[in-house]
Order: structure tokens, then C-alpha cells, then sequence
């Protein structure tokens, strides 16, 4: 585990985009794992803005992103989490739209408790090479709760009370936030190559320091999950 510190969000999305560009650079299909909040929103504009001067081309990239809400209201799609990575990313860039990959449409209605598909869909692209993270306040990475098992797979999840209350902040009503998502799994996102874990402010700094001093899984804190990988990097404004 590497622990990068930077003194201001903006220093450490700046990292994060410079470790995608670098990504790309060496790797022009590489498969990325993405994640949405607003954690990775700062990176991915210093990658649109890097992207005007024709820096790197995503032509043959490949994204995955981690999770998407189901039950959205209409008048809420924009809260989807493929509006944000079109708004933020998608739309700025040259990716190919068919290499863009979310485990479920936010306007699905019809749900099913397993879409372990999406696993062998990132397996039959080669496996993701750099997994982007954010952290929840609760611990969780991507939409995996606390409960969550280590070797779960992408699948249909009932969001964590304290979830809704964190996300209610980008919704009129708390009401409005929807309390089922789909998710990678926990062992989806530990079989990416690389992951580069991004958490800013205090109140990521419990969930951060249960992963940083973890010493087994604890289901309690899902990003304890990433205690033992291979490639982790973690970016943030915490001093430990
Ligand atoms: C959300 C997402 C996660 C994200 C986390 C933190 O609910 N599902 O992928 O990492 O919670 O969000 P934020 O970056 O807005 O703090």
C-alpha cells in the first residue's frame, strides 16, 4: 500500500489524473474502473482540460464504472451516475461509446438480485487494469455496505441508512434518494491490477484509517478489503 499525501484536494486529483494519463499513455486499451462522487469530479476535469491540448487519447479505452442507482425519479435522472460521468467525462473526451460499461441502465424497473454478468464481462476484457475509488464515510467502496462479503460479486445492494442520509445532500428530499443500487462486488474491485483509492477530508479519516491499519478483512468496514492488494495507491488530504 502506498500512501500519497497532498495538501489540497486539488493537489491530489491532479495525482490521480496524472496516474490515468500515464495509464493511457503506456497502455492505449486500457481497461479502466471508474468511480463517480464527489471525490473523482476535480480529477476528471483536470483530465478533460489535459484532454483540449490533445494529451491522450481514449479511443481504445475501456470503462467500467462501479455502480448505478436503480429507482430513480424522473425528474431526478440527472442524478444518475451516468449523467455524472457524461457531464464530467465522457462527453469531453473521444471514447468510444460502446467501450462505456455500467452494470445497469438507472431506468431498468425490471431488478434481479444477481448481475454477476458484469464480473465476466470485465474478466472477457482482460480484467480491469486501474480501478479508481472513492471511499464512503460508513467505509464502503463502490456501493458495498457494511455486511458486504469479500467475495461478492456485482449484484443488486439495499443502500446503508447512513448512505441515503450522505447522498441526500445532491437531492431535494431525502425521500427522493433511492435505496437500491447495483454494485461491483468486493471481489471484483480487488482483482483490478491497480487501484488508486481517493479520499479528501475528515470525514473520510475513520474509514481511511481502518483500512491503512487493517490487518485482516473486517466486514464491518468494506474498504478493509483493500488491505492486502498487490497495487494500491491511496491519495489524500489526511495526515496520518
Ligand atoms: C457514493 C458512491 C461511492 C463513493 C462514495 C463517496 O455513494 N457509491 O462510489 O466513493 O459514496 O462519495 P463522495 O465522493 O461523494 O464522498
Amino acid at each position: 500500500m502506498n500512501v500519497l499525501y497532498f495538501k489540497s484536494k486539488e493537489d491530489g486529483s491532479i495525482k490521480g489524473a496524472e496516474l490515468i494519463i500515464e495509464g493511457i499513455k503506456q497502455n492505449k486499451n486500457l481497461v479502466l474502473g471508474l468511480a463517480t462522487g464527489s471525490t473523482p469530479e476535480q480529477m476528471y476535469n483536470y483530465i478533460t482540460s489535459n484532454y483540449k491540448n490533445k494529451d491522450v487519447s481514449f479511443k481504445d479505452v475501456k470503462t467500467f464504472n462501479l455502480d448505478e442507482y436503480v429507482g430513480l425519479k424522473n425528474e431526478d435522472e440527472n442524478q444518475s451516475y451516468r449523467y455524472f460521468m457524461d457531464k464530467n467525462l465522457f462527453n469531453h473526451i473521444d471514447i468510444n461509446k460502446e467501450n462505456i460499461n455500467f452494470p445497469i441502465n438507472f431506468s431498468e424497473t425490471n431488478l434481479k438480485p444477481d448481475y454477476s454478468y458484469y464480473d465476466e464481462l470485465i474478466a472477457k476484457a482482460g480484467g480491469i487494469d486501474i480501478q479508481i475509488l472513492g471511499i464512503g464515510n460508513n467505509g464502503h467502496i463502490a456501493f458495498n455496505e457494511p455486511g458486504s462479503k469479500i467475495g461478492s460479486k456485482t449484484r443488486l445492494i439495499d443502500l446503508a441508512e447512513s448512505t441515503i442520509q450522505a447522498n441526500s445532500r445532491f437531492f431535494k428530499d431525502i425521500n427522493d434518494v433511492p435505496k437500491k443500487a447495483v454494485s461491483m462486488g468486493i471481489d471484483t474491485i480487488i482483482k483490478a491490477k491497480k487501484i488508486i483509492l481517493l479520499a479528501f477530508g475528515d470525514s473520510k479519516k475513520e474509514a481511511l484509517t481502518k483500512l491503512i491499519y487493517a490487518k485482516s478483512y473486517d466486514e464491518n468496514w468494506p474498504c478493509t478489503a483493500l488491505w492486502n492488494h498487490k497495487d494500491l495507491t491511496i491519495i489524500t488530504d489526511i495526515e496520518f
